[in-house]
This record gives C-alpha cells, sequence and structure tokens, in this order.
C-alpha cells in the first residue's frame, strides 16, 4: 500500500487489517518460509520431512525443462521425474555458442528418466518455437503446470567486438526463447488457474560481467520480465521466479578450478528449482542466487536520496553535485517491493517542494524500512494541527456513502438538507478526523520509521460529545496514545480530538497496524486502547441487511480516502485482491446506520460511541448484515456478508445515550435560542394589535424550531380567533399551516436577511397544511427586524 496524492490531495492508503486474508506476502509469512528453505536445503530429508510435513511430491503434474538435455536443465528434469512429475525434456542438442543441433541430447534424458520408471517425452524445437514445445506437453500429456526456462548459450565478446548476429541470437535464445515458451503455456495456466515459472538470470545480468554485454543484458531482462509476470499472474495463482545459478557446465567449463567443480554440482542447484516450483510454496515475484547448496534472495535498496530543487527554480547540475553525498547515502536506506513505492516517492517529493518551496534535502524518511528505534520519542508525539470545514454536501455525500438512500423515507434526514431534521450521520466523525493521517504525519513519528506499504487500519473507536452540526469548521490534534508490540507487528494508537472552537466535538482512536515491525520487546497492551468486545453468546436480537452497490467503493471515496485500492482494478491486483475492495470505514459506516435506525430511531442525538474491529474486505455488490444484540445502552453487532457468512466487522459495538439523558439536555423550554425572545415580544406586541392582524391574517401557524436538525421549540401564532394569542408548544386546535426552520434561518427571516418564500424552495424553511398562507409571515414578522 502506498501514498497517492489525487488532484493534490495526500491519500494515506491504509489497507483493512482484512488484508492479513490475502495472497499479500507479509514478511513474517516470508520469514517463515525462508527458514523452511533452509532447513529443507541442509538436505536433510529428516529435517526436510518435520518442516514440510513430507516429501514434496508432484504425482500429476507436468513440466516443461528447456535445454533439458545437459547440465542444470538436465538435473531439473530428472529431479522433477523421481518426484512424481511427466516430463517434457527439451533440447536443441546445438553447440555453446547456438551452433547445429541434434535430437540426441534430449532422447538420453529421456532415456534415462523412463529407465528410472519415471514418465517423459522429448522436443528437439528451439525455444524460439515455443507454441511447438507447449504443443509436446499438451499432446503427450494433456496439461503443462510447469514451465522452467533454462535453455542457454554463450557468445561472449568485449563489448567494441560484440556483432549484430553475437547480439541478437543470445537475446532470442535467452529473452525471446523464454517469452515465446512462457506465453504458449500462460493461457493454459490461467484457465485450470494454476502455474510455476522460473526464469533462469545471472550473476552476470545482475552485477555485469565483462565480455558478457549481450548475456548479461538477456538475462537482466529475464527479470524484469518475471517481475512482470508474477504480477500478472497472481490473480491466477500463477507465480514466477528467477534464479541467478552458479554451476559446473559446459557454459562454465575452464571458470571455475578442478577442485571445486564437485561442489558445483547442479545437483545444489536443483532443489531450489523444485521447491519454488511446489504448489505449496507461495513464493512468487522473487530472485535468488543459488550455487554450491547455498540459496540467498536479493532484493533492491534506495538510499534517502535527497531533493535538490526549489519550488519554481530550475534544477540544477551544481545542486546535483552539492547533494551528491546525499543522494548516495545509504544510512536508512530503503527496501522498496513494488513500483507503487517508487511513485509514492515521488508524489511526495512533489508535496513536499510545493508546500515548502524549498530544498529540503532527505526529507524523504517516509521511505526507510520499518524499524523501531527510540520508541519513548513516540508515544506523546503531537501531529500538526489540521483545519477542516464542512457542509451539508460534505455530510450528504458521506452518507450516501454509507448507503442512506431515498427508499426509506427515514432516510431523508441524512441526505436532504432540506429536511426539517436534517442531521449529520454519527460516523462522519471519523471522516473529520482520518483527514490529518492522509496528511502524512504517520511518517513524522520519532523513532519509528514507517513502511506505509505495510500499514493495515486494525480497529476503529468514535465518541461524540454532541451531534455533528449541520455545517462546522473543526480543528483536529492528533497524538500518539502508545505502541504496542504485537509480534507479528507494531501497533500504533492514535488518539485524534476535533474542536469547534474550543468545544470538543468529537473523539476518535485510529488502531493502525505495521505488519512486521513487531518482535522488539515493546509492551503488548495498554490502558489507552478501547477495547473490542465479544459478541454475546445467544442468537442476535435484531438483524438488518443492506446490499451495497457496485459504485459503493467510488461514492464513499468522494468523503475523502482516495486510495486507488478501492477503485483501480490494477492496483487491486496488486495488493493481492482480485477486484476494489470496499472501504473498511464505509461498511462501519453502514453497520452504525443499521444500530441507529433499529435502536435509535435514527435519532442522531442517542449516538455516543462505536467501536469495530476490521476482519475481511467486502466486495462493492455484496450484501451487508448486521447481527445486533441489545444489552441496555450498549447495542452489540457484528457485520456479516450474506451468503458467505464472512464476518467483516467483529466484536463491535454502539453506545447509546439513554433517553432519559436526552429528554434532560433537550432545551425543550427553548432556553438559549434566539428565537424566545421574538415569539415572546410577538406575544406582547399581539396584545395591542392583535385585534387587526386576526381581520388581515386568520390563521393558526404551528412553528417548530430545530437546532442541529432536532427540533428544540414549538409555538402557536393564533391569528384566527379572538384577538390572536402567542403559547409555547403546538396548537390547541388543529393549525392552518406548520413552519419548521431551524433558529438561525428564523432569525433571518425576521432581520430581513431572508425570504421566506426563497427559503421554502430552497428547502430551509419547510411549511405542513396551507402553504400558502405563509406568503402571509411577512406581515406576521416585518416588524420584528428591528429587535
Ligand atoms: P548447458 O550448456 O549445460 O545447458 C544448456 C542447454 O540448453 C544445452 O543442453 C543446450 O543444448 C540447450 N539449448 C541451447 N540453446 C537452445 C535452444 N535454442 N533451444 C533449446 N535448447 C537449447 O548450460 P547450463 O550451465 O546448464 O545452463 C543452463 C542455464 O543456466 C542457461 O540459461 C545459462 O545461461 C544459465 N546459467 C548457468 C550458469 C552456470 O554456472 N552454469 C551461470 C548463470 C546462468
Amino acid at each position: 500500500m502506498q501514498e497517492w496524492r489525487f488532484q493534490g490531495k495526500l491519500i494515506w492508503p491504509v489497507l483493512p487489517a482484512c488484508a492479513f486474508n490475502t495472497g499479500l506476502h507479509f514478511p513474517e509469512l516470508q520469514g517463515r518460509l525462508a527458514q523452511a528453505h533452509l532447513e529443507n536445503l541442509g538436505s536433510s530429508k529428516k529435517l526436510a520431512g518435520r518442516i514440510m510435513g513430507s516429501q514434496l511430491r508432484f504425482d500429476g503434474k507436468v513440466v516443461l525443462v528447456t535445454g533439458a538435455g545437459a547440465g542444470l536443465g538436465r538435473t531439473y528434469a530428472l529431479a522433477f521425474a523421481e518426484r512424481g512429475a511427466s516430463v517434457v525434456v527439451n533440447d536443441l542438442g546445438g553447440d555453446a555458442r547456438g551452433g547445429g543441433k541434434s535430437s540426441l541430447a534430449a532422447d538420453k534424458v529421456v532415456e534415462e528418466i523412463r529407465r528410472k520408471g519415471g514418465k517423459a517425452v522429448a522436443n528437439y524445437d528451439s525455444v524460439e518455437a515455443g507454441e511447438k514445445i507447449v504443443k509436446t506437453a499438451l499432446d503427450a500429456f494433456g496439461k503443462i503446470d510447469v514451465v522452467v526456462n533454462n535453455a542457454g548459450i554463450l557468445r561472449d565478446r568485449s563489448f567494441a567486438r560484440i556483432s549484430d548476429e553475437d547480439w541478437d541470437i543470445i537475446h532470442r535464445v535467452h529473452l525471446r526463447g523464454s517469452f515465446q515458451v512462457t506465453r504458449a503455456a500462460w493461457e493454459h495456466m490461467k484457465k485450470q488457474n494454476y502455474g510455476r515459472i522460473i526464469m533462469t538470470s545471472s550473476a552476470s545480468g545482475i552485477y555485469g560481467n565483462f565480455g558478457q554485454a549481450n548475456y548479461s543484458s538477456a538475462k537482466l531482462g529475464l527479470l524484469g520480465l518475471s517481475n512482470t509476470l508474477a504480477i500478472e499472474g497472481r490473480k491466477n495463482n500463477i507465480h514466477c521466479n528467477t534464479i541467478a545459478p552458479t554451476a559446473m557446465s559446459r557454459l562454465t567449463q575452464g571458470i571455475f578450478p578442478e577442485d571445486i567443480l564437485e561442489s558445483l554440482k547442479p545437483d545444489y542447484v536443483a532443489p531450489l528449482v523444485l521447491w519454488l516450483c511446489h504448489d505449496s510454496c507461495e513464493e512468487n515475484g522473487g530472485l535468488f542466487e543459488v550455487g554450491a547448496g547455498w540459496i540467498g534472495k536479493l532484493r533492491w535498496e534506495r538510499s534517502l536520496g535527497a531533493i535538490v530543487r526549489q519550488r519554481n527554480q530550475p534544477m540544477t547540475p551544481e545542486a546535483v553535485k552539492a547533494n551528491w553525498m546525499k543522494i548516495c547515502d545509504f544510512d536508512n536506506a530503503s527496501k522498496p517491493e513494488h513500483i507503487q513505492e517508487s511513485t509514492r516517492s515521488i508524489f511526495k517529493v512533489i508535496s513536499k517542494i510545493n508546500s515548502e518551496g524549498g530544498v529540503s534535502a532527505n526529507h524523504t524518511s517516509h521511505a526507510a524500512p520499518t524499524t523501531t528505534s527510540g520508541l519513548a520519542g513516540a508515544v506523546g508525539h503531537r501531529f500538526p494541527p489540521i483545519s477542516s470545514a464542512y457542509t451539508e454536501l460534505e455530510a450528504i455525500m458521506y452518507a450516501l456513502g454509507v448507503g442512506a438512500s431515498v427508499k426509506d423515507p427515514k432516510d431523508l434526514k441524512f441526505i436532504y438538507e432540506g429536511s426539517s431534521d436534517f442531521s449529520c450521520l454519527p460516523t462522519f466523525g471519523v471522516i473529520l478526523a482520518q483527514k490529518i493521517l492522509f496528511d502524512g504525519g504517520l511518517s513524522e513519528i520519532p523513532g519509528i520509521s514507517v513502511n506505509l506499504a505495510k500499514v493495515l487500519h486494525g480497529e476503529q473507536y468514535l465518541e461524540l460529545y454532541k451531534p455533528l452540526p449541520r455545517r462546522e469548521k473543526l480543528r483536529s490534534e492528533a497524538v500518539v496514545a502508545d505502541i504496542l508490540d504485537k509480534g507479528s507487528g507494531l501497533l500504533i494508537l492514535l488518539d485524534v480530538y476535533s474542536y469547534s472552537g474550543k468545544e470538543l466535538i468529537c473523539y476518535n482512536q485510529f488502531s493502525v497496524f505495521i505488519v512486521g515491525s513487531g518482535g522488539f520487546g515493546g509492551k503488548r497492551t495498554s490502558d489507552k486502547v478501547k477495547l473490542a468486545v465479544a459478541i454475546p453468546n445467544r442468537p442476535p436480537d435484531a438483524v438488518l441487511t443492506d446490499t451495497t452497490s457496485l459504485n459503493q467503493a467510488a461514492l464513499y471515496r468522494l468523503s475523502g480516502d482516495w486510495n486507488p485500492l478501492h477503485i483501480d482494478p490494477n492496483f487491486a491486483s496488486l495488493a493481492g485482491f482480485d477486484k476494489p475492495i470496499l472501504h473498511g470505514l464505509c461498511t462501519f459506516g453502514y453497520s452504525a446506520r443499521h444500530v441507529l435506525q433499529q435502536f435509535a430511531d435514527n435519532d442522531v442525538s442517542r449516538f455516543k460511541a462505536i467501536k469495530a474491529r476490521f476482519a475481511k474486505p467486502v466486495y462493492p455488490g455484496q450484501t451487508l448484515q448486521t447481527e445486533m444484540w441489545k444489552e441496555g445502552n450498549r447495542i452489540h453487532f457484528q457485520t456479516k456478508i450474506q451468503g458467505t457468512g464472512d464476518i467483516v466487522i467483529a466484536n463491535a459495538y454502539v453506545d447509546l445515550v439513554p433517553t432519559s439523558d436526552i429528554s434532560a439536555k433537550t432545551p425543550s423550554e427553548g432556553g438559549g435560542l434566539h428565537s424566545t425572545f421574538v415569539f415572546e415580544e410577538i406575544g406582547r406586541r399581539l396584545k395591542n394589535v392583535g385585534h387587526e392582524m386576526v381581520k388581515k391574517v386568520n390563521a393558526v401557524f404551528e412553528w417548530h424550531i430545530t437546532k442541529d436538525g432536532n427540533t428544540v421549540a414549538k409555538w402557536t401564532i393564533d391569528l384566527k380567533n379572538g384577538s390572536g394569542t402567542l403559547y409555547k408548544g403546538p396548537a390547541k386546535g388543529s393549525a392552518d399551516t406548520t413552519i419548521i426552520l431551524s433558529d438561525e434561518d428564523f432569525m433571518e427571516v425576521v432581520l430581513g436577511k431572508l425570504d421566506p418564500q426563497k427559503a421554502f424552495f430552497s428547502g430551509r424553511l419547510k411549511a405542513r397544511g396551507n402553504i400558502m398562507l405563509s406568503q402571509k409571515l411577512q406581515m406576521i414578522l416585518k416588524d420584528y427586524a428591528k429587535l
């Protein structure tokens, strides 16, 4: 996962913890596999048996080895056959420089396999005729499971003396040949949802070697090919890995001293190839050096680098020279694994330059590897505060993003700003707080170099201290509450407080999990954690379901989480998902809506807090099923995918405010409202002019004054009976017109700043009953404009 910018906005890509359940390769898993490799490769059958359970077999598998008539290829072919595979032994049978051809080499190996009781057929085509070779496998055995691209020749010459032919033949056999054979097998592997591919590179390609410009370029080309096939094949369970072997063969004749040739047998390379091609091996996209019984894995390392230009300034060679030491300094270097880690750095640099406007060498510390040191400085670390303003627009967009719909009239209050009781969904409070994370603050925590590719969003807690106003400007502050060592990862507890002026509106706790950074001997629990709570052990008291739309993630992301994981199929595939997944916090919003609907009649003032743990991914279009249990004012819940039964949000709860507290808090007497003074004044004046007004107006008006979406006062102006009266509360008889508007809008109308009819048509003022009578409002209210 990466950090992204979209239209200038920084995107902090937090995977839901459910990513654990995908094919992503995490260091812990890799570590275990690596350990298994080593023990297995110790060539002790006893050890291998203990680690892997039993001998690695290839029964029923069809394996194609190119260039299998001699050297390494022959050894692979024999080893696969010995372990039950049906083997296609391909070899052109030419000389080491690519001249001539003969069927002898392949035939001898096939004969040897058959003699030992194995299954094999020969193919004598050049690897450039990939289709024909794969056809041999299909004709003989009906399928193709494994391709080992091994065939090779040499045309060593110093660079100046390389002829076109020397260049072309090397590229044709090694790079184009591997491409042709693999492409011919690819569709069959995709269809059967299984494939294992080996590319054979060389130390000469990785490091360069005198006299091998043609060969080294083709060999490193194979690594590029493998890297891409690993990505494209992942979703079809096709794995592609690259080896750079060292072994004695005719290609290396005369290179190694006689006395060590025995130690460089191809048998000390083949076990790695077999393991990488076994269906229990999850390795994909790896590069290994192997020889003499030793295996090492390679990866890229990148220095922190330096930014060498300023905003709106040209970049100069002199600035490059001045920063050269820094550019080449590998202290605190990172080890990027995906292309996104490369692009992320570039985006980050652009943002730094644009925001800081100056040279900021070595500001790319975000890309440093995940290490843990000096954690004492991390706890209590404060992020720079951020301000964010929202209006009804953002609140409605969020509500639509979490499934509020016109299908349910009760949802209208969340998606129509003209609703008399318009309200922000309480979980919108998460959106307001997460912006502080998107601004890259995670990278700045002292003592922790966060590799964002390893960051998961584990849990979320949100508490509201009052219903979210319909529009507001908030200031959010974040502090690292604690750092925990969870073994498989490091957990950052991040507390975010959001204020309106000095008033605390909401508090969020983000549990941010950094995979692979645990095991530093830190504490495992903290009294700062807002704990998830197990659900009761009985059938749920209520279950609500909602089908998410295919566009759900596309809609939800408009609220500010622009991570391409939720929209871009290629990106999702890179991250190990079949297709883009829904935001965990979107499912969270759905579930909270269900609880509010079921147990609080959609009354946002009853919402106090929510805690949820993200367990598995959801795909847009799936149906969410929220199971709820009421225990006093706590509603426990878990959310499942209908159909699969997978739990996607686990051990969650919503705390509701007891109804008694609500009525105590509601200013039912109209206390603190501006409109109260106006009504009281109207009441006083009616005593003088009421008789006259009754004649002109002849109607009873009932007023509902709202605050933050809730009706907080009702007044009745009776200009129909007697000489007119005004009293608190609803009309004693029936009202001709009921007018609903907020305290603020009421004052705007009174002050003549808001025309009642315009307010009506824009939805800010609602009228029920005889709405034509609302035309007379101005007559009633205009005298009060001077108040
Ligand atoms: P080798 O010469 O013993 O075996 C290569 C086989 O490929 C030969 O049997 C040859 O007839 C066959 N071949 C050549 N061109 C072919 C074509 N167009 N179509 C089909 N078959 C063809 O060499 P070795 O050492 O076993 O090499 C195997 C692979 O390992 C090669 O790709 C080589 O570049 C690579 N390699 C080997 C190293 C070593 O130390 N032996 C070092 C680094 C890479």
